[in-house]
């Protein structure tokens, strides 16, 4: 695997590599990513991974400076996996001026959900990823379906500015007692790891009653938050939702998604559930 830190060194090698993937990540991998980069791998003769920690995308008192740094145990993993490119440029690389004066800026969404919680966190995600399309210049990018909203603002930015890229989604990884893999599960401690499989459970109870028919979203999505916060959670959502546009389901809607956030002590899980009826 070759290790790339300059854009210039990547736009030339991009030139050699045909039928390009991307998969995008700020490192700490786990076998959720190993399974983007399979995914990868099936779409395209290349696979580049990224390495970039985004400072744009963290708010102030976040977790950017404490986010694990696992360089040497990364490339190991991305060797193992066959990954041919890993580009891992430093700050200065990405934002020579320091201040990015252009964003994208996403639509209303950006505001809502984790948007809610976490101001200006989706645009800064918008922001690096349109960048590091621009370099890599893939023909195929992966993004898991853990960052549900996430993966949204990256389709409707790719369709609303014609980008070049086709956005391939991949299932959440999970833990055999149904956490999602996550990098700040690392963050849990041993109780804490206990204790978190409860808001998958809870997402896969709402989606058997959404199965069963049961239309009555905020009566499920309460009854989900009492519980966890009767259990030490503190919920920053629950909620029921359009799986195609995010926006508020309405009685009887066919496709859905159950998407919550909450924080067990310092580490804020998230995760999702698709529901098809
Ligand atoms: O999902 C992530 O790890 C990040 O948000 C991404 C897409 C790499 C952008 O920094």
């Amino acid at each position: 695997m070759q290790i790339i830190r300059s854009i210039a060194q990547l736009r030339a090698w991009r030139k050699t590599a045909g039928r390009l993937a991307f998969v995008p990540t700020m490192g700490n991998l786990h076998a959720g990513h190993l399974a983007l980069v399979e995914a990868a791998r099936q779409h395209a003769d290349k696979v580049v991974v990224s390495i970039f920690v985004n400072r744009l995308q963290f708010g102030q008192g976040e977790d950017f400076d404490a986010y694990p740094r696992t360089f040497e145990a990364d490339c190991a993993k991305l060797e193992a996996a066959g990954v041919d490119v890993l580009f891992f440029p430093d700050e200065r690389e990405l934002y020579p001026r320091i201040k990015q004066d252009f964003n994208v800026e996403p639509p209303h969404i950006q505001n809502e959900l984790c948007g809610a919680f976490r101001p200006g966190h989706f645009r800064g995600v918008a922001t690096v990823v349109s960048k590091l399309f621009n370099i890599v210049q893939a023909d195929v990018a992966c993004f898991g379906k853990k960052d549900f909203q996430q993966l949204h603002v990256i389709r409707a930015m790719v369709d609303d500015l014609n980008m070049p890229i086709e956005i391939v989604p991949v299932d959440t990884g999970r833990a055999e007692d149904g956490l999602a893999l996550s990098s700040r599960n690392g963050y849990l401690s041993a109780e804490e790891r206990a204790e978190a499989p409860r808001l998958y459970r809870h997402l896969s109870a709402i989606r058997d009653a959404l199965l069963a028919g049961d239309n009555r979203y905020a009566v499920l999505e309460k009854a989900a938050a009492d519980d966890l916060a009767a259990h030490g959670w503190r919920v920053d959502y629950i909620e029921v939702r359009q799986a195609d546009t995010l926006e508020v389901a309405h009685a009887g809607e066919p496709r859905l998604v159950v998407l919550a956030a909450a924080r067990l002590g310092r580490t804020r899980l998230i995760d999702n559930i698709e529901v098809t009826r």
